[in-house]
């Protein structure tokens, strides 16, 4: 049998919470024989801070290279909120993004026919929602210098962010979300705001080229990026794939999240180019949710979005398409016999812990694989 070697990643807050519960499954898989894993864990955002003073080590960074996949958890809280700008626990992540190449970062929201009652939107709208944000992940105002905080001659400061954009960053992930489009309901739009960017304009103008060149066959939509916030809201199921820049995929995927009932259930993906010879990519896989301080350590987080997460690396990085259609059906499984923690449960009725939620997932997939 395969081994797949992970690097887990737990982080902070509800990250370390969850992620354990990732390694339950982990370990029931590998002792019932289904698959090989070699976990290996570090240390990363806050509590990489707390033992060696950097969000990230070189030592890590090597290691997530070196990984099949890197699960991550969550980075962040109040305790490091006076850490300087460059080495705060975010920093951590973004390094890892960065160093990693991790350009393409899938976030698919789905809406459990259970959970259609949990969204903040109205049943009819969110039932039978399907839909795939990708957003680019290394570029954009994220990482574009100068970015900094000067006092000009006036006392007064300035502060300044830079958005950048080439032709090949916009090109290439392009590509990934036509390609995925094939393989869905073969539309894509476009999210941008070239009525007041130049990026926009470009990036309208290379997605356009290479759906002219290469994706003739997929049905191509642009639309301004606060036009795409709204209709989220509005109509969401209008969507299938939604390509977009880094700044406006952050805010767009917070948006379709809660959609689908909850930040607590969206998993993402992080992939880097494929190496052309070895078919390698490198690949780190996170919940949307961040590391939600406000519940931290209370075993009240919901899984789900970790556990998603995992299925997402099994099926894009460790070719356990199986497995992982299998996890994502026991989830379903469980939150249709009403197993629910705090942020999806039905008003009235009690709602389970971050372990128990665990528990029945993996009670659910062992039941599958029977
Ligand atoms: C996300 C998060 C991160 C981001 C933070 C933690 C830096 O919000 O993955 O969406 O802004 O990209
Ligand atoms: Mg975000």
């Amino acid at each position: 049998m395969t081994t797949h070697n992970l690097l887990l990643l737990p982080g902070d807050g509800i990250g370390p919470e969850v992620a354990r519960e990732v390694e339950k499954i982990l370990d029931f898989l590998r002792r019932e024989g289904v698959a090989g894993f070699e976990v290996e864990r570090d240390l990363v955002g806050g509590a990489a801070i707390d033992a060696s003073g950097r969000p990230v080590t070189d030592e890590t960074v090597a290691r997530a290279a070196a990984a099949d996949a890197v699960l991550f958890g969550s980075v962040g809280g109040p305790k490091w909120d006076r850490v300087r700008y460059e080495l705060r626990p975010e920093a951590g992540l973004l390094r890892l993004r960065k160093d990693l190449g991790l350009f393409a970062n899938l976030r698919p929201a789905i809406c459990f026919p259970a959970l259609a009652d949990s969204s903040s939107l109205k049943r009819d709208l969110v039932e039978g929602l399907d839909i795939l944000i990708v957003r680019e992940l290394t570029g954009g105002v994220y990482f574009g210098e100068p970015k900094e905080i000067v006092t000009l001659e006036s006392g007064d400061k300035r502060a300044v962010d830079t958005q950048i954009y080439t032709t090949g960053e916009i090109d290439r992930i392009a590509r990934v979300a036509f390609d995925l489009a094939r393989k869905r309901r073969n539309k894509v739009s476009s999210a941008e705001k070239r009525n007041v960017m130049k990026s926009g304009v470009l990036w309208h103008e290379v997605v356009s080229r290479v759906h002219a060149a290469d994706f003739a066959d997929v049905e191509l939509e642009h639309v301004l990026a606060d036009n795409c916030a709204m209709q989220l809201v509005r109509r969401p199921k209008q969507y299938d794939v939604i390509v977009t820049d880094n700044l406006f995929g952050d805010i767009l995927s917070d948006v379709a999240a809660m959609l689908t009932g909850s930040l607590g259930m969206l998993p993402s993906a992080s992939l880097g180019a494929e190496d052309p010879t070895t078919g390698r990519r490198a690949a780190l896989y996170e919940p949307v949710h961040g590391s939600a301080p406000d519940i931290a350590g209370q075993g009240l987080a919901n899984p789900c979005a970790m556990i998603g997460s995992l299925a997402m690396a099994m099926r894009y990085s460790l070719g356990l398409g199986e497995i992982a259609d299998k996890l994502e059906a026991a989830v379903a499984t469980v939150l249709a016999d009403g197993v629910r923690t705090a942020d999806i449960a039905r008003r009235g009725a009690n709602a389970v812990g971050t372990t128990e939620m665990g528990d029945a997932v993996l009670a659910a997939l062992r039941a599958s694989l029977r």
